[in-house]
């Protein structure tokens, strides 16, 4: 992955605004956190330990030394929090639960007071209005699954099945839409093959094995509860070859293959895509797929969630052909596609989002999509033009791909408040609500006000 890190320009001047109408009147507004990036109270109500917690704890792992420990201390400003949630006029709110505040040992003994917090929350958002949608799995598995083996081991996603099952029956009288995983391919990739995320394994075959289990997980977790509407979270790109030559062409449709078709196709065909798996021949096989397990991964979902950030352009690397990339990035270079960057580095390109969606469409389903996450880091305390041009842009490539056909019902952005990103630490504000971190005052940026005045306008 490039790294540059120059922000871009990104002037908001003359650029049009999203048409709200485009939308329609049950598109659903809202915005996203996750647990280990906000909560903080790491210790508090009987929470057992993440890998996160294990992994920022260790040097060097997280920019600056920071961890979620405090965060933006949303476990204990919650109400306040949906209070401002209320006021930029959101119709739902995207949050995830941390598993090892429901069982801090990652199995077996459930701890009341975690499901106390998460029924307080969701009370909290009806009374207000917003609809809860909760993810169950954003990253932190409880230490102790990470001690038996972590997500290459197949009892892990055992294990999510019978969490899922608990907080679906704690919830399920309030909770309508389900997400089971945030964004498997980073917990499978960055958590075992880069080592950049919690465990921060490197064991490349160990990774794709993760990616599976992770999937069965879903699946396993899907059926336990049963009657929901469920769907899963991808973070899918445009993959674009550099040039038509032969080798960039297929660096480009092995990325595709490992970031997007790898999850799509289990999940939309009960199969793993065919060149894929013969890629990955000459490292690992695929004894880990148990008869059955491909079935039970494509039980029909209710909705795909979407979380789109930046397209990809790639070419072919030179050295060894793996094919594992990001399980052998060594073999793809990521080329400058000359557009402006935010401040974590990523180009923005909405066309991305627009080709992405319409890809979807065409290849994939017409299953209704949900963009669980989409958004902009730049370091602008309140007046974040940056940011607006970028949501806007964005929200706009929305309006044209429901123009053209696709069935988008939802967007959330990324993020409601400023947290901590992951290996990042605290030094990438994403949120549109700025979290003075000394003090955890929220001041609401010009994207906040942006963002409720397009709702307000008939966008919600
Ligand atoms: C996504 C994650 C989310 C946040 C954004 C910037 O990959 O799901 O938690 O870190 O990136």
């Amino acid at each position: 992955m490039s790294t540059t890190t120059e922000p871009g320009p990104a002037s908001d001047a003359g650029r049009p605004e999203p048409t709200p109408a485009a939308f329609g009147p049950d598109f659903v507004w809202g915005a996203a956190t996750s647990s280990y990036q906000i909560e903080g109270a790491a210790t508090e109500d009987g929470r057992g330990p993440s890998i996160w917690d294990t992994f920022a704890a260790s040097p060097g792992k997280v920019d600056g030394g920071d961890t979620g420990a405090i965060a933006a201390d949303h476990y204990h400003r919650y109400r306040d929090d949906v209070a401002l949630m209320a006021q930029l006029g959101l119709g739902a709110y995207r949050f995830s639960i941390a598993w090892p505040r429901i069982q801090p040992l990652g199995s077996g003994r459930i701890e009341q007071r975690g499901l106390d917090f998460y029924r307080r929350l969701t009370d909290t958002l009806l009374e207000h209005g917003i609809e809860p949608w909760p993810t169950l799995y954003h990253w932190d598995l409880p230490q102790p699954l990470e001690d038996a083996g972590g997500w290459p081991a197949r009892d892990t996603a055992l294990r999510f099945a019978e969490y899922a099952a608990v907080v679906h029956e704690a919830l399920s009288d309030r909770v309508t839409h389900w997400t089971t995983l945030n964004e498997p391919w980073c917990s499978a990739f960055l958590g075992y093959a880069t080592g950049r995320h919690a465990p921060g394994r490197r064991e490349p075959a160990g990774a794709v094995r993760a990616a599976h289990h992770l999937l069965l997980g879903h699946g396993l977790a899907a059926e336990a509860m049963r009657g929901a509407q469920v769907g899963i979270t991808l973070n899918l790109t445009q993959v674009t070859a550099h040039s038509t030559a032969p080798a960039d062409l297929d660096a480009a449709r092995r990325i595709d293959g490992m970031q997007n078709r790898l999850f799509l196709d289990p999940l939309l065909r009960a199969r793993y895509p065919e060149d894929v798996v013969h890629d990955l021949a000459a490292t690992l096989d695929f004894r880990h797929v148990q008869e059955g397990d491909l079935k039970t991964i494509a039980a029909p979902l209710d909705f795909l969630g979407v979380n789109y950030y930046a397209p990809l352009l790639v070419a072919d690397g030179g050295g060894a052909r793996t094919a594992t990339a990001y399980v052998g990035a060594e073999s793809v270079r990521t080329v400058d596609g000359g557009r402006p960057r935010t401040s974590i580095g990523w180009e923005i390109d909405e066309q991305g989002l627009l080709d992405l969606l319409l890809r979807l469409r065409r290849d994939y389903s017409a299953l209704p999509l949900y963009i669980t996450e989409n958004g902009a880091a730049f370091d602008d305390e309140v007046h974040d033009t940056g940011r607006v041009a970028y949501l806007k842009g964005h929200v706009r490539a929305c309006a044209e791909a429901i123009g053209r056909g696709v069935p988008l019902a939802g967007y959330f952005v990324w993020s409601l408040l400023d947290n901590f990103e992951w290996s990042y630490g605290y030094a990438q504000r994403f949120g549109i609500v700025h979290v003075d971190y000394a003090t955890q005052r929220r001041t609401l940026k010009d994207s906040a006000r942006w963002y409720a005045s397009l709702i307000g306008r008939g966008g919600g």
